[in-house]
């Protein structure tokens, strides 16, 4: 199926990398990380350090399509590719990841991280992956739970706003790269169209599974189900009259 990425500039790329980078630095990951399984690694900090060092030959959404990848032979691997990926087990992810090319046995780009990454972070990114060609089972319509907002703030603060802007007008540092633009979540017309489930289906699922843009990410394993909930409960605020 064709995908409506676009591919980015070098500028823009650059922009990218700096404000992903940011938010791996500042972002509140860890404290959101707390309560997660720290031996099984941490797939929302493994998606910050994907979104800054692998996307650009990996893709957005994993296909091996990132912006750098025509340069490249042979191909970024395709992290989506089931059939592939379920026959690597973590450790054989862990040392392609940690030694790169030499650890994969043969000439390609892919570079070695083990300098840049603890094994911990390694570990995050793995969990991250796993997410990109196993997604957890979709449930269509699941029953629309509360959400608490005060959760879905900081959810929204650290994983969202870069994008939809930090009043969810769709307006965040990131937000000029991509048309269509981030969802403005101001807009009361288009707010009241939407169910909260099918707002949970958007974010669970992302972008491209609802056909619209790739940029909208796939939130499915990333986010547990009831970040979603707290997350949806803090965007209305932003349509309440
Ligand atoms: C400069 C481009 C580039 C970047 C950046 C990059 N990769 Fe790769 N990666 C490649 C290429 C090319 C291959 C294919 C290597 C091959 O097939 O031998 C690959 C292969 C892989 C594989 C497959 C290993 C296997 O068993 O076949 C994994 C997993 C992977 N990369 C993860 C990552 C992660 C995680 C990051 C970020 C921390 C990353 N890559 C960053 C280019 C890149
Ligand atoms: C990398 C940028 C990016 C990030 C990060 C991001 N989004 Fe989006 N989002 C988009 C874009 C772009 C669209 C517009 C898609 C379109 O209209 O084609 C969108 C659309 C949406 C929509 C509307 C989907 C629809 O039905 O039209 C929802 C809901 C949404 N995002 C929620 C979220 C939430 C919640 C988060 C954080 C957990 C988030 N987004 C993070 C880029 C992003």
């Amino acid at each position: 199926m064709q995908t409506r990425v676009p591919s980015l500039g070098v500028s823009k790329y650059a922009v990218w990398v700096f404000l992903t980078s940011l938010v791996v630095a500042l972002g509140s990951a860890p404290a959101l990380g707390g309560t997660r399984g720290s031996s099984r690694g941490d797939p929302l900090v493994g998606r910050k350090l994907y979104m800054t060092h692998c996307f650009t030959c990996h893709g957005v959404t994993g296909k091996g399509d990132g912006p750098a990848a025509a340069s490249l032979e042979p191909k970024p691997r395709n992290l989506t590719d089931n059939l592939y990926m379920s026959g690597k087990t973590d450790q054989d992810l862990s040392n392609a990841i940690s030694g790169g090319s030499v650890a994969l046995h043969r000439f390609s780009a892919m570079p070695e991280w083990k300098q840049l990454l603890y094994p911990e972070r390694i570990r995050d990114l793995i969990a991250y992956i796993r997410t990109l060609h196993r997604p957890p089972a979709g449930v269509d319509r699941p029953l629309a739970r509360p959400g608490n907002i005060e959760a879905g703030k900081r959810i929204f603060a650290d994983s969202c706003a870069i994008c939809h802007g930090q009043e969810g007008r769709g307006d965040g540092p990131a937000a000029k790269m991509f048309g269509p633009r981030p969802f403005d979540f101001t807009d009361q017309a288009g707010m009241m169209a939407k169910q909260d489930q099918d707002l949970y289906f958007a974010i669970f699922a992302g972008g491209e599974a609802i056909g619209k843009s790739a940029f909208m990410p796939r939130w499915a394993g990333v986010l547990r189900e009831q970040d979603m909930w707290d997350v949806i409960a803090y965007v209305r605020t932003f349509s309440r009259p």
